[in-house]
């Protein structure tokens, strides 16, 4: 059975153990994915953000679900695009392993993300997806201790372009 599986959907209501928010270095909250999160998990989640004192593009921070049906959000800036030169795609990876490296520490079993950094960070669609579906297939190759990643795709051009990097993965792997 695939442990990564690609949908369409809105992430605030996955009911995985953990579910990742495309956070930005305050974890003050945000538009896109970050709002919708904040507006579903009610103002305790920015409260503990804001003992967090930010993080570090790349890195990843967890918090409480509160009224989210999850139990943790996992906060990772993502990198904003500049153009690709300046280290975009590695901390794009790093967003997902260490955001996987934190659920694996918290005992969670599955875990979910929206595409980061695809939207307000500009970062180009087809890439960040196989970045993210080589990150996360890797990961998975050496930590059995996650059961399932699921991509959580709001649009039907983000949905096709994560299918199309695992297809691509599967066919390379094959
Ligand atoms: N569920 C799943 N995915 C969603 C949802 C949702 N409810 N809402 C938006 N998305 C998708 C967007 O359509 C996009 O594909 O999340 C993806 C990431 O887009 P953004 O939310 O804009 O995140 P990002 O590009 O990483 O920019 C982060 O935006 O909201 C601010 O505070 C945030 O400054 C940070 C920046």
């Amino acid at each position: 059975m695939n442990r990564l599986q690609i949908t369409q959907g809105d992430i605030t209501h996955c009911t995985t153990d953990a579910i990742v928010n495309a956070a930005n270095t305050t974890l003050l909250g945000g538009g896109g994915v970050d709002g919708a999160i904040h507006r579903a998990a009610g103002p305790e989640l920015l409260a503990e953000c804001r003992t967090l004192n930010g993080c570090n593009t790349g890195e990843a921070k967890a918090t409480k679900g509160y009224r989210l049906p999850c139990r943790y959000v996992i906060h990772t800036p993502g990198p904003i695009w500049r153009g690709g030169d300046h280290g975009e795609a590695d901390k794009l990876a790093d967003c997902y392993r260490n955001s996987l490296t934190v659920a694996s520490t918290l005992g969670c079993k599955t875990i979910a993300f929206p595409s980061i950094s695809t939207g307000v960070y500009h970062f180009p669609l087809t890439q960040a997806a196989r970045i993210a579906v080589k990150t996360i297939l890797t990961y998975l190759r050496t930590h059995n201790d996650i059961e399932q990643v699921t991509m959580v795709c709001f649009d039907k051009g983000t949905l096709a372009a994560y299918e199309q990097a695992l297809a691509e993965t599967e066919q390379t792997d094959a």
